[in-house]
């Protein structure tokens, strides 16, 4: 299933990721007044999160399904774009892109092309964090929460560096089909990546722990990015 149909379960199948602690870890980078943009904000959960705490927050998704429950939520410009083809008139200070964003991007060349855009809408003293997965190995797990079961199906292969996973929900009996193709970016490619465009990767955090940097085994990266 493409986001576009996914998009109105998306909130319910992902109702038990701990966006919140997230945004706890985000907040460890942005001052009160930043100007801050949510790069892939999807339904826009960080977004409005920190939007809360009194924070302003754009957004810019590719996906008119997913931008559409955002705007429900988060009262500011919220952007109908692609990440490889960004055209804002605006320098923010954080730009943020939370869970697997740029994994959908086919191969470094994009990823280049993303943060070269992103660099692009970066003021001079600015901060990219960007969530990245990152998987070990292959595997499968089933998990059950009120009236949804979840079954999730991943194969990683290590020599093309794609993930490709399959996610069964059964939500009130009815069942829904969730796949993705992920290109995982190794910590080297990110920073050879960045320093090809002129930024440099100050941190890796894992699972949104600020204390905890740079062991490369957790299922989700966050690097810290500045100009160069
Ligand atoms: C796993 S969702 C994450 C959404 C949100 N950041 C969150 O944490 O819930 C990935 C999002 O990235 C968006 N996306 C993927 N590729 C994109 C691209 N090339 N340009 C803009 N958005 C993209 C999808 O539409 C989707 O909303």
């Amino acid at each position: 299933m493409e986001y576009k149909e996914f998009a109105k379960y998306y909130d319910i199948f992902y109702k038990n990721k701990n966006y919140a602690m997230e945004t706890e870890f985000l907040k460890n980078f942005i001052n009160q007044d930043d100007e801050i943009i949510d790069i892939g904000c999807g339904t826009g959960l960080h977004a409005s999160l920190l939007q809360q705490d009194g924070f302003k927050v754009d957004g810019l998704d590719f996906n008119k399904e997913m931008l559409d429950i955002a705007k429900g939520r988060v009262s500011s410009n919220l952007y109908l774009q692609n990440i490889l083809d960004i055209n804002i008139n605006k320098k923010y200070d954080v730009i943020i892109s939370m869970f697997a964003v740029l994994n959908h991007l086919k191969d470094t060349r994009e990823l280049e092309k993303a943060l070269m855009n992103m660099k692009n809408i970066l003021a001079d003293k600015g901060k990219i964090i960007i969530d990245l997965h990152n998987p070990q190995n292959s595997g499968s797990k089933t998990d059950s929460y009120d009236n949804m079961t979840r079954t999730m199906e991943w194969n990683y292969d290590k020599t093309t560096k794609i993930e490709e996973s399959k996610i069964i929900f059964k939500i009130d009996g009815k069942k829904y089909l969730d796949s993705h193709t992920f290109r995982i970016f190794t910590i080297d490619e990110v920073k050879e990546s960045c320093q090809n465009v002129g930024l440099v990767v100050k941190e890796v955090y894992e699972n949104y722990d600020i204390n905890k940097c740079g062991l490369p085994i957790s299922k989700n990266l966050q690097f810290l990015i500045c100009k160069a």
